[in-house]
């Protein structure tokens, strides 16, 4: 019963911070011992727990990622350790564990944070004896497993808060490899906007197309607090609506143009109470005054390079600025 543990690892990554986390991979993918992957969620921890197990000696045997997030007590226990038939109301077969499918290969156990303090104990327990027994059975089955484990908190913080045990966690940091937030490596936006905006485009069946300069300027400002997942949705979401030759800006969800942490301008939609209470026409009003004023503040009042920002002509923007009756806009104008 081989399970389809397929994901798409291509790994992409330019920055300096990146360069050190594929060359530590590299370094540490035979060794035997457990390895700690943190960083905030969308960071990439399970991509790069399958670069380890690929560029390790057991990259011939299954990689299994599993997440520990939300799961009760009992479903964590049968999801890992697998049951017995009858072990609990709803167990009418007997089910190995992700450990044991999991044999000669790499379980990857993400969100460990999240496992409860009692559960913590049933870990250790396997990943010092090296052995399972299901839930509602006596059998030790023996697991020849390698464990990499991902967190989006601070394991020693957690630990001195006696929220993790002290002993699990030594147990799991062996080997300690941090992903850096996509804000402090934007270098790696443009590749990973590349990739994204490629491989969705295709799954779409339609040729990849290029991205206009302005809409990466927006990808670059934006600080991503979902990081690499967030900008994959973005991407995503372009494909799926854009048919245009070029994207362009129009086709950048509104959120990555305009949003809370931004210095220098105000996000777009109010957070309105009753939509149902506003009408079309005064929503898209909204939308242009605010595309608009955004326009000109990033190209410094200047109107010919806000129309290009917008993909309209400079005649037509001051049509719009005038209908819109944006007179404060007029009266900053620059040229
Ligand atoms: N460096 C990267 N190159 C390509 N894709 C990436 C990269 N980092 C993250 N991703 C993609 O972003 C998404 C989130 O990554 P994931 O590994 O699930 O993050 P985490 O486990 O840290 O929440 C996945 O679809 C993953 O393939
Ligand atoms: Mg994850």
């Amino acid at each position: 019963m081989a399970a389809p543990f397929t994901i798409d690892s291509v790994v992409v990554g330019r920055s300096a911070r990146m360069r050190a986390v594929f060359d530590f991979v590299r370094v540490v993918a035979d060794s035997e011992s457990s390895v700690l992957v943190t960083g905030e969620t969308g960071t990439g921890k399970e991509l790069i727990a399958n670069l380890i197990h690929q560029s390790s000696s057991r990259r011939h045997k299954p990689f299994v990622p599993v997440s520990c997030a939300i799961l009760s007590e009992t479903l964590i226990e049968s999801e890992l350790f697998g049951h017995e038939r009858g072990a609990f109301t709803g167990a009418i077969k007997e089910r190995p564990g992700r450990f044991e499918l999991a044999q000669g290969g790499t379980i990857f156990l993400d969100d460990i944070d999240d496992v409860p303090l009692s559960m913590q104990v049933k870990l250790l327990r396997v990943l010092q004896n090296r052995v399972v027994e299901r839930l509602g059975g006596t059998r030790q089955i023996p697991v020849d497993v390698r464990v990499v484990t991902g967190s989006k908190r601070d394991l020693r913080q957690m630990v001195a808060e006696g929220k993790f045990r002290d002993d699990l966690f030594y147990r799991l940091n062996v080997i300690p490899v941090n992903l850096p937030p996509l804000r402090d490596r934007r270098e790696d936006i443009p590749i990973l906007v590349d990739h994204f905006v490629k491989r969705y485009f295709r799954q779409r069946g339609e040729e990849p197309r290029a991205v206009s300069p302005a809409v990466m300027q927006a990808f670059m400002r934006y600080p991503w607090p979902g990081n690499v997942r967030e900008l994959e949705n973005a991407c995503e979401r372009i494909a799926q609506t854009c048919t245009c030759d070029t994207v362009r800006l129009g086709c950048v969800p509104v959120s990555v143009l305009f949003h809370k942490y931004a210095e220098d301008h105000q996000p777009v939609i109010e957070n309105h109470a009753h939509p149902s209470a506003v009408s079309l026409d005064e929503r898209l009003r909204e939308v242009e005054s605010n595309l608009i004023t955004w326009a000109l503040k990033v190209s410094g009042g200047n109107k010919s390079k806000a129309a290009e920002l917008l993909s309209i002509k400079r005649s037509t923007l001051g049509d719009r600025i005038k209908k819109l009756e944006l007179t404060h806009l007029e009266a900053t104008e620059q040229q």
